[in-house]
């Protein structure tokens, strides 16, 4: 059978920026960076992206638009016989289930409050009145639980209408407004009294600061940030790699795709941060910062409820975007390994997710006093994923393209650099293979033993 394309390059772009733009950059940025003292910790996170992040997505792609195959089976058709890289599909797919099971709580409480938002539920509540309502939301099972099944019915729904029809058409509108919306709320929140406090520790790196954490953390943390952005290392970017032509050079698609990405976290913070100062809510407050800082920012807006609905509406749109992406790979892995149909499987892993998706909810009501190496289970998960699989998966990407015992390097060169538009560039061979992965290996090794040192 055919494999099925995207009808547009735009659509391809869209989408895989789609697959890396979320709720990574909107809810996890924002706070990671609150938590590790702002402005420096965004540098790091910058440099990440360009020496880690962006190489390792061209080999993604290669690797997807080489085989034609999701991870299930990309490996199997593109390595050395008797090789066993194929043997990464198990801990890949891992990974997308992972990152799954708590992404889907915090895309719920996206769409809580944008239901919340139209009913004006926050309107008249002070600072701490916000905080109280994210405080209730979090902590009530069932309603968490009714979000999260709605998340995972539709994120299967649309990928059981197929490719063009379903992921490709609904993600590509959905992105665009979403952009236009964030860049009015910035203005909004820049403009705010008090706002420019905010502004600083967003933009003026103060590394003195980064003093009172220890720094291994810090790096530890941006690189996770890093990765997790760009969902490398899991196969979710691949899988789109699978659905191109060979038009264009795989470079220059990770370039816009990056830039994408990057300019909508950075859009985030310039929301978030100065809405912090204005209205006195810590930047390290967690992973409720945006929830207890957003709707103070429309209640001080005119016409702030339609506002706080229409972003409260794209942001559940860009979390779907990415959930969407990952189901999609979900659903592809099934179909290659068993060739199930797309219907089967949406239902199956829907029932699976669903499932899945409970430790999370639970971890935070009926197990609240469970935490493992200091965290409870949410963030054990993003652990395990920002922290573990996908820096380590990107590792396995990277020396399968680099190395002789994998795909190797021409090969890799080759697809990348099929099509028209910028080439890879070959004089960092020697950076990739023998300084990148020690680097990944080092800060993975320092992040771990940091965490063990603070227990
Ligand atoms: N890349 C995805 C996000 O940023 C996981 O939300």
């Amino acid at each position: 059978m055919e494999r099925e394309k995207f009808s547009s390059r735009l659509g391809f772009i869209l989408i895989s920026a789609g697959c890396a733009i979320g709720l990574g950059n909107v809810w996890r940025f924002p706070y990671i960076t609150g938590k590790y003292g702002g402005a420096a910790f965004v540098l790091i996170y910058l440099f990440f992206l360009i020496v880690l992040g962006l190489p390792i997505m061209v080999m993604e792609f290669a690797v997807g638009r080489a085989s034609q195959k999701s991870i299930a089976t990309s490996f199997n058709v593109l390595e050395k016989k008797g090789s066993k890289w194929h043997v990464y599909r198990y801990f890949g797919m891992a990974g997308n289930y992972l990152l799954m099971m708590f992404y889907t709580t915090i895309g719920g409480w996206m769409l809580a409050y944008f239901i919340k938002m139209v009913k004006g539920d926050f309107a008249g509540l002070d600072t701490e009145g916000v905080s109280a309502a994210f405080g209730s939301l979090s902590t009530d099972m069932p309603q968490m639980i009714f979000w999260m099944i709605l998340i995972v019915i539709i994120g299967f729904a649309v990928c059981s209408m197929g490719l063009q029809k379903g992921v490709e058409k609904i993600t590509k509108m959905m992105m665009v407004v979403l952009l236009a919306l964030m860049v009015l709320l910035a203005v909004r929140s820049c403009t705010l009294e008090g706002a420019s406090e905010g502004l600083k520790f967003y933009l003026l790196p103060d590394f003195g600061k980064l003093a009172e954490y220890k720094i291994q953390e810090v790096i530890f943390a941006a690189m996770g940030q890093a990765f997790f952005t760009l969902s490398l290392g899991i196969g979710a970017l691949a899988i789109f790699g699978s659905y191109i032509g060979k038009d264009h050079k795989l470079t220059g698609e990770a370039v816009s795709i990056t830039i994408l990405d990057t300019m909508v976290a950075l859009i985030a913070g310039l929301i978030i941060f100065p809405a912090c100062s204005a209205f006195r809510v810590n930047p390290g407050e967690g992973p409720g910062l945006v929830f207890v800082t957003l709707p103070n920012v429309f209640n001080a807006m005119k016409g702030g409820r339609l506002w706080g609905s229409l972003f409260f509406l794209f942001m559940s749109f860009a979390a779907l975007s990415t959930i969407i992406a990952v189901f999609q790979n979900i659903i592809s892995f099934a179909q290659d390994m068993w060739d199930w149909s797309v219907k089967k499987a949406a239902l199956i892993n829907g029932i699976a997710l669903f499932l899945l998706s409970l430790p999370c909810i639970f971890g935070m009501t009926i197990w609240s006093d469970f935490t493992i190496l200091g965290k409870d289970i949410m963030g054990f998960e993003d652990f395990l994923v920002s922290n573990n699989l996908l820096p380590l998966g990107s590792l396995v990407y990277l020396l399968f393209c680099v190395t002789r015992y994998g795909w190797g390097w021409k090969n890799f060169l080759k697809e990348a650099n099929t099509g028209e538009g910028v080439a890879f560039p070959r004089k960092i061979k020697a950076y990739l293979t023998f300084i990148l992965p020690v680097i990944v290996l080092f800060i993975f090794i320092q992040g771990y033993w940091s965490l063990f040192q603070s227990l």
